[in-house]
């Protein structure tokens, strides 16, 4: 991706807050967070389920969009609590999350991680597909990692269908923690990410292709992540909960989008 590409920012607010009323007052505060902006980024929250129809009512006037967590690997059956892309797509949602580490660490192994990457981009939805290593050793073995969970994932994935696919560095070690993969260890891997598509699509393939970063994430590291990191945008956990936080990175990437 270019660096004039509109920067992406989700936020994925995994199992919060408890309630409905809560949830809509993160909404409507970030409304007014972002009131009178001029919007260059897409804005995009990913949050549990039971709540999207009710905050897709308040959702208007910065044309936030919702994003699933998950989907299942199935079309539709005998799966008792699972959730079907048809489903989602019939309650507006336009992005589904695939292989977020917490789900990896609860037994989703690569091949089911593929099965619902496959669901997803069959459908014509975006897949936010992440993928992390756990934790970085001197040797380098992290790029390993990443290189085969991107394989795993795209094995038979055509280059026409990587207009439906956003990748999503999030390193596992910087997920909640307060330590956030610095700007230039997002833009090695933003590169490495890059190349391993380069090898499988060539150039063009590659970079129809946002990469995002995702891991502590905040107002205070934004604007670097994005000016030397390049990344094009962000998938953020808890800052996405607190929405006057939640706006400032909004904001922050507004400006980077428009001076870039
Ligand atoms: P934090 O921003 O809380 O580190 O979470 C990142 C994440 O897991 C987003 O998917």
């Amino acid at each position: 991706m270019t660096k004039r590409a509109k920067p992406l920012i989700v936020g994925n607010w995994k199992m919060n807050p408890a309630t409905l009323s809560r949830a809509e007052k993160i909404v409507v505060d970030i409304q007014k967070g972002l009131h009178g902006r001029v919007g260059a980024s897409e804005i995009v929250i990913a949050p549990p389920l039971p709540y999207v129809s009710d905050l897709k009512e308040l959702a208007g006037a910065q044309k936030i969009s919702f994003a699933a967590q998950d989907v299942s690997f199935a079309e539709s059956g005998a799966y008792t609590g699972e959730v079907g892309i048809s489903m989602l797509r019939s309650i507006g949602i336009k992005m589904v999350i695939v292989g977020h580490s917490e789900r990896r660490e609860g037994s989703e192994t690569d091949e089911m991680v593929k099965a619902k990457l496959d669901r997803v981009i069959g459908n014509k939805l975006t897949a936010i597909l992440c993928v992390g290593e756990k934790e970085r050793d001197r040797f380098g073995d992290y790029f390993t990692t990443i290189e085969s969970q991107l394989t795993a994932a795209l094995a038979d994935v055509s280059a026409q269908d990587l207009k439906h696919l956003v990748v999503a560095y999030e390193p596992v070690w910087a997920i909640g923690t307060g330590e956030n993969a610095t700007p230039e260890q997002a833009e090695e891997m933003r590169l490495f990410i890059h190349k391993v598509l380069s090898d499988m699509y060539g150039r063009a393939g590659s970079e129809m292709v946002k990469i995002v970063y995702g891991g502590s994430v905040h107002d205070d590291n934004a604007a670097d992540l994005l000016k030397i990191g390049h990344v094009d945008g962000f998938l953020i956990g808890g800052a996405s909960l607190d929405a006057k936080e939640f706006a400032s990175i909004i904001k922050i990437s507004d400006q980077y989008a428009k001076f870039a």
